[in-house]
């Protein structure tokens, strides 16, 4: 049995049926490395299979936001072109191998291999920024919340939002000490916090599905996590927001380098300027919203989250793959 279709999402040339691919080529090869502690072993053989895969697809593709710099690495650098440079229209892509290297390294939930795409010159480019601050919430919430308002007045316009009492509302945050005022801000508004060591893709598109459990993320994590989300959420109808937020002196003088504003939240329209939109993310172990890689005897079983179309479908496909 090879990829055994549920169902189909997007009969286009290239849609989601072809790029979950990548995800579950990288989600397979990663599992090999789950809970061994290693995250860099694991994280290089989810780049080559996703390397491998992508460069096979016939698409006209350039990594606006990849693994790093080329200076740095060899595949799935930022700025490289693959796949089929005739083909049309041309997309820019960005992707994760591993979203949660800890994850995988430690065994634990919610490891995931993530790309998403969206017509060429569509994405804001977040290079060369590594962290941004997001706030992710669900379609109710669209225009509702001012992100630089202080946390208990974001808090309320939420809760006004989505017609829910604060003490009822829960907010993903990644622990970090970075976000230590903030937790304290959200509990001292009464909301509850949803802390994670890690993960902020899952946490952002939790936000996004009304009824998840989750009513918002808030926090500063990485750019390329940002932009999968905020890829993912402009397809399902929900809110996101950013701003660029250097947590490296490194990091801060190359901004400031780059003219970029760390002062101004970027709204979902200017983060990703088309709705045809394509995001593919593969369970490597099991977590919120997938189940992991599964292996029993020949067989690989990998769940993927497909969202894409104009239309802004969500499916879910399980696949069965003959290992080998
Ligand atoms: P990794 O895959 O690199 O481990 O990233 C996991 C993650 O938690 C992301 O979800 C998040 O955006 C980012 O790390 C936060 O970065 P940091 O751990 O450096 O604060």
């Amino acid at each position: 049995m090879t990829h055994l279709r549920d169902q189909s999402v997007d009969c286009r040339a290239i849609g989601a049926y072809d790029l979950r691919k990548a995800t579950e080529a990288a989600a397979r090869a990663a599992y090999e490395w789950i809970g061994r502690g290693d995250k860099a072993q694991g994280d290089h053989a989810a780049v080559a299979a996703m390397w491998t895969e992508l460069d096979a697809l016939p698409l006209n593709g350039l990594m606006l936001v990849g693994e790093g710099p080329r200076s740095e690495i060899s595949m799935l650098y930022h700025g490289q072109r693959f796949g089929d440079a005739t083909s049309t229209p041309a997309w820019d892509l960005a992707v994760d191998p591993v979203e949660g290297t800890s994850f995988l390294a430690k065994g634990m939930t919610n490891a995931m291999a993530v790309v998403a795409m969206a017509p060429h010159g569509t994405l804001f480019n977040p290079a060369p920024a590594f962290y941004m601050e997001k706030l992710a919430a669900p379609p109710a919430a669209k225009g509702k919340i001012d992100p630089a308002a202080p946390v208990d007045i974001r808090l309320k316009q939420l809760s006004e939002a989505l017609n829910k009492p604060i003490d009822e509302m829960t907010i993903y945050v990644i622990e970090k000490p970075r976000h230590k005022a903030l937790v304290e801000a959200i509990h001292a508004a009464g909301a509850r916090v949803a802390l994670y060591p890690a993960g902020d893709v899952a946490g952002a598109l939790m936000a996004a599905i009304p009824g998840s459990g989750i009513d918002a993320l808030m926090g500063t994590g990485g750019t390329p996590e940002g932009m999968l989300s905020a890829i993912a959420i402009r397809a399902m109808g929900g809110e996101f927001m950013a701003r660029i937020d250097p947590q490296l002196a490194s990091e801060q003088a190359a901004v400031e380098a780059a003219g970029m504003d760390t002062a101004r939240w970027h709204g979902l329209d200017e983060l990703v300027r088309s709705d045809n939109v394509v995001f593919c993310a593969t369970g490597i172990t099991t977590g919120l919203l997938f189940e992991g890689v599964e292996r029993s005897g020949g067989v690989e079983k990998t769940q993927t989250l497909m969202i894409g179309g104009d239309a802004g479908q969500r499916q879910m496909l399980t696949s069965w793959h003959r290992r080998g």
